[in-house]
């Protein structure tokens, strides 16, 4: 049997509250909702480089939403609603996927409504993830994907220190059946 020190284990939080100057991060709300579907699950240049679907209706989007508050028991599921701290309004997501425990592995994604592009939310939302995912819970390797036509995703993904680390292509077996060719960026925790 393999035995594992304290250090060599993840500690794991769930998604717990965080801030950064523009933004609270926190857990999804039922009452979300409907800010989801307007601000970006309806939208099709939102969903235009990732395998997601554009919801056709609210109703859709809520019972992803209750889906994802059902999750929130497992510590080692973490997606957060961004929401502005001005005036309340959910703006994006930013969500960890393929946690692999023993390798000290996930990957990030991460969307913010269209009217908001270019504001440097997704960086500012990004920053603040990485650190928590490396610092708080002790991650080694943060991937992030985008699509290679996607070229703002990963200028996002520069700025908030992540490495290119190489071209993938991805297939995925869904709906749609698509080929995505990707550029795939690192985060490591080199401490
Ligand atoms: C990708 C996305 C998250 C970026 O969010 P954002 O809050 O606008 O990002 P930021 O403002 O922090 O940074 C965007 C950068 O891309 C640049 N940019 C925007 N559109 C661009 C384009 N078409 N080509 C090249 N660069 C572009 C901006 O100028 C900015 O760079 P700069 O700071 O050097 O000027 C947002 O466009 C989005 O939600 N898209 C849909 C979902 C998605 O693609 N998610 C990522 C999946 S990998």
């Amino acid at each position: 049997m393999q035995i594992y020190k304290r250090e060599d284990i993840l500690k794991h939080k769930g998604t717990v509250t965080l801030l950064t100057d523009r933004f609270v991060l926190r857990k999804f709300k039922i009452d979300d909702a409907n800010e989801v579907f307007c601000n970006w699950a309806s939208d099709s240049d939102s969903a235009k480089y990732n395998a997601c679907s554009v919801h056709s209706s609210v109703k859709v989007t809520e019972e992803y939403v209750s889906e994802w508050i059902d999750c929130y028991k497992n510590n080692n599921y973490y997606h957060w609603a961004v929401v502005d701290n001005q005036d309340d309004e959910v703006i994006g997501s930013i969500s960890v996927s393929n946690v692999k425990n023993i390798k000290k592995y996930c990957e990030i994604g991460y969307t913010v409504t269209k009217k908001r592009w270019n504001q440097g939310i997704a960086t500012e939302v990004l920053i603040r993830v990485l650190k928590f995912l490396v610092d708080d819970v002790g991650f080694k390797t943060v991937r992030a994907m985008h699509d290679v036509r996607n070229e703002a995703s990963g200028k996002v993904m520069k700025k908030a220190g992540m490495v290119f680390a190489k071209n993938k292509t991805k297939f995925f077996v869904n709906g749609q059946n698509f080929v995505m060719k990707c550029c795939v960026y690192d985060y490591k925790n080199t401490k």
